[in-house]
């Protein structure tokens, strides 16, 4: 088998800069952004044969920065150029890569002039990455393309290639910030606050060439762990200035430094509840410290009881959010950010919008995705997730921030192809009007151009597929405990985590209903209430989410509950070994360490989708009793 490229080039091939590095370009401005766009525009040109102009000379592309900190830029022609006028050296960076993603086309007489600014200001990937390899997270929670790459051994890394070369790729999609560690803070990481600080200072200098600001995950109960104070309480004065002295000292070493990132009273980690305090109070602790400089807190709303007794029907967690955060909308300060996950459970397939992004009107809000596949098939399985970040609220939101799916593996993402959900969701925090399935054909052009069809037909529903085999109608999980990749249908029923699908032989499905259930629906603005709350206008695809119903109820559809089940299984089992055999037949014009690793990944896709459908179909017809309609094989 052919060994993977030392480092895949993603969607910055050098081919991908031929159209620009074949010209005469004149760069003006000045800083490290310019100097990064300078250096951009030199390598190209060394490859194709372009060359930097001298002030005044003629020229085929103008890269012009003002001197503003925005990140806009208008795009056009002028005479016989083409213009980039850009806001300030940010805007040309982004400027230089949108030259890059049009190409020759970029260079059309007929070009029509555009100006482009981002939709959300902070567009920012977390890494859940540990510097130590935590017993049982490993080093990167959550992660399916290898280790960190900043982390290794309990330290930084002494080769930071890949840091730069990640910053690159990172800019080139619109993300302007990153958050270095886990949002599960242990305690080598929260030395990175104070004594570790000198290794985040070193990565923000390496993602500062490239207009990305680094943020921290940091620990709430920081002053007690790191030994200073007995106390975390946010309304005592000895901890409201230790985090004011502590953050002076973060700006001393890294004077762009983009905010903190907290996960609090959630999931064992320490929090404001402890001393009887708010999230609200605890948020504003930290904007106190952050006040003076330009910086956010993100404060997570992901908080619930995760030691749930799965007895008691009262407690919903999908609730949870919306009851700790909505109570407080108005209280925090300007310079906090809620973060929200963007549905009321946990990076499921499919869930409805969590209803805290339409309950806080008084307070900036951002958006949490998952681009790691935890929950969608951890990157083993094609599933490009932007048809479902598309049908979100991103554009009111204050930020775009989504869960990193990256690791040292050669190809950045482990599986090649989830690169795609990477990219994209740098340009829709850019901008979320963009159709998800044209920004999946421009990471096709710039990543694999001769694989535009086979590429389409494997990945533009995908995620459709996945849903198709996986936990039906919105219900959720089925998921094997703790490491959550294939079926268990039953795995978290009669656990604490408040993660259920109450199936019996009757029906399946969770009453999240006002009149009968948990009240959840209630929580959403009209029409969504009205919507969620009736069986008959309840969207098919979430009706197991809000509802529980009998086997025999006939879907919106037209089909029975339990034929549907049966019926997307079957297909989303047969789609699958369909798109094997598409790649399988796609061989000559693709790289051949591409289309191994590819190869490798659809057999494991197809041996897990069988036997989730195989599960899944098994269960129902063993709870129920009601055979398949068409007589296929069921065990
Ligand atoms: C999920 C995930 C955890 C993570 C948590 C979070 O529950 O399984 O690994 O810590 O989300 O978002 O904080």
């Amino acid at each position: 088998m052919s060994q993977p490229p030392e480092v895949h080039s993603a969607w910055l091939p050098p081919s991908a800069f031929r159209a620009l590095g074949s010209r005469r370009i004149r760069i003006e401005g000045r800083g490290l952004l310019v100097d990064t766009v300078r250096s951009e525009v030199a390598q190209a040109c060394a490859s194709f044969g372009g060359r930097i102009c001298e002030p005044g000379e003629p020229a085929d592309l103008v890269l012009d920065a003002s001197v503003t900190s925005s990140e806009g830029f208008r795009i056009g022609r002028l005479g016989e150029s083409t213009v980039v006028a850009a806001d300030g050296p940010a805007g040309l960076l982004h400027g230089l890569f949108e030259v890059v993603r049009r190409g020759e086309a970029a260079f059309d007489p007929a070009l029509a002039e555009e100006r482009h600014e981002p939709a959300l200001p902070l567009r920012v990937l977390d890494h859940w990455d540990n510097v130590d390899v935590h017993p049982v997270m490993g080093q990167v929670e959550r992660g399916y393309s290898g280790g960190s790459i900043f982390w290794r051994n309990g330290r930084l890394r002494e080769d930071l290639t890949r840091v730069r070369g990640y910053a690159r790729l990172l800019a080139a999609t619109g993300i302007n910030a990153v958050t270095v560690n886990n949002v599960n803070v242990h305690t080598t990481e929260t030395h990175l606050l104070t004594d570790g600080l000198g290794q985040v200072a070193t990565l923000a200098g390496i993602f500062r060439a490239y207009g990305i600001r680094v943020h921290l995950s940091v620990n709430f109960a920081a002053p007690v762990i790191l030994g200073d104070l007995d106390t975390a309480d946010p309304l005592d004065d000895a901890v409201r200035q230790w985090w004011k002295r502590t953050t002076e000292r973060v700006f001393e070493a890294i004077p762009d430094f983009g905010g903190y990132l907290v996960k609090a009273d959630s999931e064992g980690q320490p929090g404001p509840f402890t001393y009887g305090r708010d999230h609200a109070d605890g948020a504003n602790m930290l904007a106190a410290a952050l006040a003076p400089y330009d910086a956010v807190v993100r404060w997570r709303a992901f908080v619930y009881n995760h030691r749930q007794d799965w007895r008691d029907r009262t407690t919903d967690r999908a609730r949870a959010a919306f009851d700790h955060f909505a109570p407080l909308d108005g209280r925090f300060d300007d310079n906090v950010i809620v973060q929200v996950k963007h549905g009321p459970m946990d990076f499921q397939t499919r869930e409805p919008v969590s209803p805290v992004l339409f309950a806080m009107p008084y307070t900036r809000l951002a958006v949490e995705l998952q681009v790691t596949q935890e929950y969608t098939g951890q990157q083993k399985h094609v599933c490009y997730l932007p048809p479902m970040w598309s049908s979100l609220p991103l554009r009111s939101a204050a930020g775009l921030t989504a869960v990193s799916s990256v690791g040292d593996d050669p190809f950045w993402t482990g599986h090649p192809l989830a690169q795609a959900n990477l990219y994209a969701v740098g340009r829709l925090g850019w901008n979320p009007g963009l159709d998800p399935l044209a920004v999946l054909d421009e990471w096709i052009s710039l990543t694999f151009p001769g694989l535009r069809e086979v590429l389409h037909d494997l990945m533009d529903d995908s995620w459709q597929t996945y849903e198709q085999y996986t936990a039906p109608l919105g219900v959720g999980f089925m998921v094997r405990p703790g490491h959550h990749y294939g079926p268990d249908v039953d795995g978290y029923e009669y656990t604490p985590w408040g993660t259920y699908h109450f199936a019996d032989r009757d029906g399946v499905g969770v009453d999240r209903t006002v009149a009968t259930g948990t009240g959840f629906a209630g929580l959403y603005p009209k029409p969504f209430s009205q919507l969620y709350e009736s069986r008959a206008t309840c969207p098919d695809e979430l009706l197991l989410f809000f509802h529980h119903v009998p086997y025999d109820h006939v879907l919106q559809s037209g089909t029975t509950v339990i034929q549907h089940i049966y019926d997307t299984h079957f297909a989303g089992a047969e789609r699958v070994a369909g798109m094997r055999e598409r790649w399988l037949s796609a061989a000559g014009p693709v790289d051949p360490a591409v289309h191994a690793r590819v190869a490798e990944r659809l057999d494991e896709q197809l041996r897990s989708a069988e036997e989730w459908r195989d599960q899944i179909n098994t269960y129902f017809y063993r709870k129920s009793g009601i055979p398949d309609a068409k007589g296929r094989t069921i065990h």
